[in-house]
């Protein structure tokens, strides 16, 4: 995930399903709990924003809008560690969780918690972990699949080759209703791209957890599953959460049993995937290409074999970003919710790990 500071494409503002604007219904300037400062100043409780990618001032704004009142502190002002109750975080060691002894929500910044669920040791217990559950960002997903799926099946990249060699040639790409895609994790994401492609004629299948139902896909579940998801795919998708049990899935051994000339689309995180595993099977020809927004290590090394592939294509972890406008209002309404003492939303199980 990437933060924007700036709304790419302000018309999306009249489709996105933004969570209904409600009015708080506990002051968050104040907590009848907080003993006073010994400086005789009154004392709030505050939330704190860690995240190294923006400095924090536009979720300031939105937040404060949302939440008059609000105590919204960046690490240069975080003051008296007992005043922090909750902590907005991405891609920040979150290690010093640990010195908040009054924490009671860490917010993930993005839609994927590994990075939280990594420094869980540094969570006080009692801390509600929630993710980021957006329309917008399930949109923008959708459409990054589609993109590596379309450029494959139609050729983009030879008919480019085409163009710039000026030969007028045709290449014939199979019908929607012949290609079978399979969709690994079928949750907010990855429900959501089956069920467009399903709408688009594609034959889909999904692989999750636990047993699911989807009209037009073709749904497995379980590890023991694995194989016979992958085995009919021209195309696999992965939209899972990174788990122990999800790290290292797409390896020599799964690429060996997927279909040969099936092409691998990875917009989750980078060690699902054993990166030397699918050079090699792509080398091989069992695995046609792969397209990767995601990376083991990110940004990936100067000499990372995969800049150098011919058949793999690398973005920088930009297929889906949390856009604040449309998060903001989730945050500020759990932000209320935790002051109020009522049920959170998007709440992430720390057992399950995503
Ligand atoms: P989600 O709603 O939690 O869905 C996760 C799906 O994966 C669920 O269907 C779940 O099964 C399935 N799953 C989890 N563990 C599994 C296992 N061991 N075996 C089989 N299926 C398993 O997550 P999401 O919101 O769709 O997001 C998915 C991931 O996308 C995030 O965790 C993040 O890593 C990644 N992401 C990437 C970007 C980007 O820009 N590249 C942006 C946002 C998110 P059940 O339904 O049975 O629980
Ligand atoms: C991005 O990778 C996210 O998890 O939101």
């Amino acid at each position: 995930m990437a933060h924007i500071q700036v709304d790419p494409n302000p018309a999306m503002s009249e489709t996105v399903d933004a969570p209904a604007p409600f009015r708080p219904a506990v002051d968050v300037a104040r907590d009848p709990t907080i003993v006073p400062r010994p400086d005789g100043r009154e004392a709030t409780m505050a939330l704190l924003y860690l995240s190294r990618q923006t400095d924090g001032e536009e979720w300031r704004a939105l937040l404060t809008a949302e939440l008059p009142g609000l105590d919204f502190r960046t690490p240069g002002e975080a003051g008296d560690p007992a005043e922090i109750d909750a902590a907005l975080v991405w891609l920040h060691p979150l290690e010093e969780l640990a010195g908040y002894p009054n924490l009671k929500l860490v917010a993930s910044l993005g839609a994927g918690v590994d990075h939280v669920i990594v420094a869980r040791r540094a969570i006080p217990d009692g801390v509600t972990v929630t993710r980021i559950v957006d329309p917008a960002m399930t949109e923008q997903m959708t459409e990054w699949c589609l993109m590596a799926m379309l450029n494959h099946l139609r050729g983009w990249d030879a008919y480019r080759e085409l163009h710039r060699e000026r030969r007028y040639e045709e290449r014939r790409a199979p019908l929607p209703r012949d290609v079978t895609v399979g969709i690994a994790g079928l949750g907010e994401m990855g429900g959501h791209c089956a069920r467009v492609l399903s709408a688009m004629g594609y034959r889909v299948c999904g692989w999750s957890r636990g047993p699911k139902r989807r009209e037009g896909v073709a749904c497995f579940h379980g590890m023991d599953r694995f194989a016979d998801f992958l085995a009919p795919c021209d195309v696999v998708i992965c939209l899972l959460p990174l788990t122990p049990e999800t790290e290292d899935l797409f390896n020599a051994e799964r690429f060996a049993r997927m279909k040969p000339g099936c092409f691998v689309i990875n917009a989750a995180r980078g060690r699902h995937i054993v990166e030397e595993d699918l050079i090699a099977a792509i080398d091989s020809g069992r695995i046609a290409g792969a397209t990767l927004d995601v990376q083991r290590a990110e940004p990936m090394s100067g000499d990372h074999p995969f800049w150098y592939h011919p058949r793999i294509v690398t973005f920088p972890h930009v297929a889906a970003f949390t856009v604040p406008r449309t998060c903001a209002p989730q945050i500020a309404e759990n932000y209320r919710r935790m002051r109020a003492g009522e049920p959170l939303m998007n709440v992430v199980d720390l057992e399950r790990g995503y």
